[in-house]
């Protein structure tokens, strides 16, 4: 999909589908009441086109509603398509990103290859943010999962156009197209990661693929595998591979921006369980399916990775990714096994199926050891996790109030849900054991918490924060803008708090 911006007449513009947004001003909560839908759209020729079907009552402007006009009056462009933002009184930029969405989904669905959309008029967002939203939002709408269908449809949209103001800063528009673009690309290339049945993406294979990502961007990539692990004594980590033929991989990607001395240097840990059957704990086979996901806070950092190595903030980032299978054999490590981390800690496996925190505690010792001054893990951790949030908010629990700070800006940026869970002593002392220094599971009551709080005691005093993305990585539902399946969820708020430590501060 190539993206571009134009400043022709709306009307005069020739494109298969103009799209144009519109809000609706009811105020009243009652769905009964009578449709007032208002075209946010500046030129008075497309508010024409369109004034006749908008005042029959049929469309009420919610959000990501849509109402198509064929050979729309006076009109250059084939269709014009209006889509809803809701409540006009509510506008905001996630309803931008979710409008264009939606209009490349609704494009793709009819071979439409041609898809313009014209930025809102009279709403309180910037130009930039607005225009960046929109973008982002065309391009996380025009993925789709079936990429192993063999009679998979054609539905390549060929452009998407940003209709803009002849007297607008043409530079600053394109400067947030850009963003937008890296940014949409970044979150479906984690989303593609997750996508990859575990059969098609190995350990391995993940390494090939971050290691082709930073060939491409200039990134410093390292793939370490069995004999690494086992020479740095990651004990943990290797405890959850050895029960799989197919070996572990340890991704280091690095990026170094020139001119920065000194300054943080943010650690982005990954749990990368390309398949996790539970190991000798193993699953039932009901869902089983979906833990080819698990590696979805690897993907996030691989795809955030990717936006940094392109936005090229001035601050140094280094990703520690723990990728290995999860599964049951005769090496398989056992419950009641006692594993040495990397740390020294030694841990009691009371279940095999809580292997990410296992991962987890030698990826986060292992950025430290390489100078991480700041922690930053994306983990489809627990069970727990989805029980309290479902799929509606990600949970985060932070060591620190200035880290957490920083990344509840980063998500007004972002917009993403996440809500904050507790980290207490008392959820630490249910993760001691009798036989080790912690055991890897106190059962599932509170286990967002005390899968945290064994994280925790391998961060030090390095201030941390935990994205517990178990519940949003996955969507089952189709949305109008965005296909179901792997959501990519977590790389733009993680981009957007890398950004917020940058020494000279760009962007929007
Ligand atoms: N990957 C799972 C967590 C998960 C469960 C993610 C469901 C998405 C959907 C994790 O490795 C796991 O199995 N956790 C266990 C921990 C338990 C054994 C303490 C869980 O949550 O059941
Ligand atoms: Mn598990
Ligand atoms: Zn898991």
């Amino acid at each position: 999909m190539r993206t571009q911006l134009t400043s022709e007449y709306l009307s005069k513009f020739e494109t298969g589908m103009l799209t144009v947004l519109a809000a609706d001003t009811t105020t009243s909560k009652d769905a009964a009441a009578k449709p007032a839908p208002v075209l946010l759209a500046a030129d008075h020729v497309v508010k024409e086109a369109a004034q006749a079907v908008l005042a029959d009552g049929e469309f009420r402007a919610a959000a990501n509603e849509t109402l198509l006009i064929h050979a729309p009056a006076g009109l250059a462009t084939k269709r014009l398509l209006v889509v809803g933002l809701g409540k006009q009184a509510k506008i905001a930029v996630n309803g931008v990103r979710n409008a264009a969405g939606t209009a490349i989904r609704f494009a793709k669905l009819r071979g439409i290859r041609e898809v313009a959309l014209a930025l809102p008029a009279g709403v309180e967002i910037s130009r930039e943010r607005a225009l960046r939203a929109a973008v982002e939002g065309a391009i996380l709408g025009d993925f789709d999962p079936d990429t192993y269908r063999s009679d998979r449809p054609d539905r390549t949209i060929a452009s998407f156009t940003l209709a803009v103001d002849a007297g607008e800063d043409k530079q600053a528009l394109e400067g947030a197209m850009d963003e937008g673009v890296i940014a949409g690309e970044s979150q479906n290339l984690a989303r593609s990661l997750v996508n990859e049945p575990g059969n098609k993406l190995t350990p391995t294979v993940l390494g090939q693929r971050a290691a082709a990502m930073a060939a491409e961007t200039g990134l410093h990539c390292e793939v370490h595998s069995t004999e690494k692990i086992q020479q740095l004594k990651m004990g943990a980590f290797w405890g959850v591979s050895q029960g799989s033929a197919e070996p572990p991989a340890m991704i280091v990607l690095r990026y170094e921006p020139e001119g920065v001395a000194g300054g943080p240097v943010l650690g982005l840990v990954g749990k990368g369980i390309t398949f996790d059957a539970g190991g000798i704990s193993i699953k039932s086979a009901a869902h089983m399916d979906r833990m080819k996901d698990d590696m979805a806070g690897a993907a996030a950092m691989i795809g955030a990775m990717r936006s940094i190595a392109l936005l090229r903030p001035k601050v140094r980032v280094i990703a520690v990714i723990c990728a290995a299978e999860n599964m049951p054999g005769g090496k398989a490590q056992k419950p009641g096994d006692v594993q040495t981390a990397m740390s020294g800690k030694t841990i009691e496996i009371i279940n095999t199926d809580a292997e990410g925190r296992l991962v987890l505690a030698d990826g986060l010792t292992y950025a430290r050891q390489l100078g991480a001054t700041h922690l930053i893990d994306a983990a489809t951790l627990t069970g727990a996790c989805i029980q309290a949030l479902a799929s509606v908010y990600a949970g985060i629990l932070a060591n620190d109030e200035p880290i957490y700070e920083k990344f509840q800006t980063a998500l007004q940026r972002s917009g993403e849900k996440f809500w904050r869970l507790p980290l207490d002593e008392e959820f630490a002392d249910m993760m001691k054991s009798d036989i080790a220094d912690i055991k890897n599971s106190a059962g599932d009551n509170g286990d967002a918490s005390t899968a945290a709080e064994l994280l925790r005691l391998f961060v030090g005093d390095t201030p941390w924060i935990h994205l517990d993305i178990a519940g949003v990585s996955w969507a089952e539902e189709d949305k109008p803008y965005f296909a179901n399946g792997p959501t990519g969820f977590a790389v733009r708020s993680i981009v957007e708090w890398v950004r917020s430590y940058s020494q000279v501060t760009k962007g929007l």
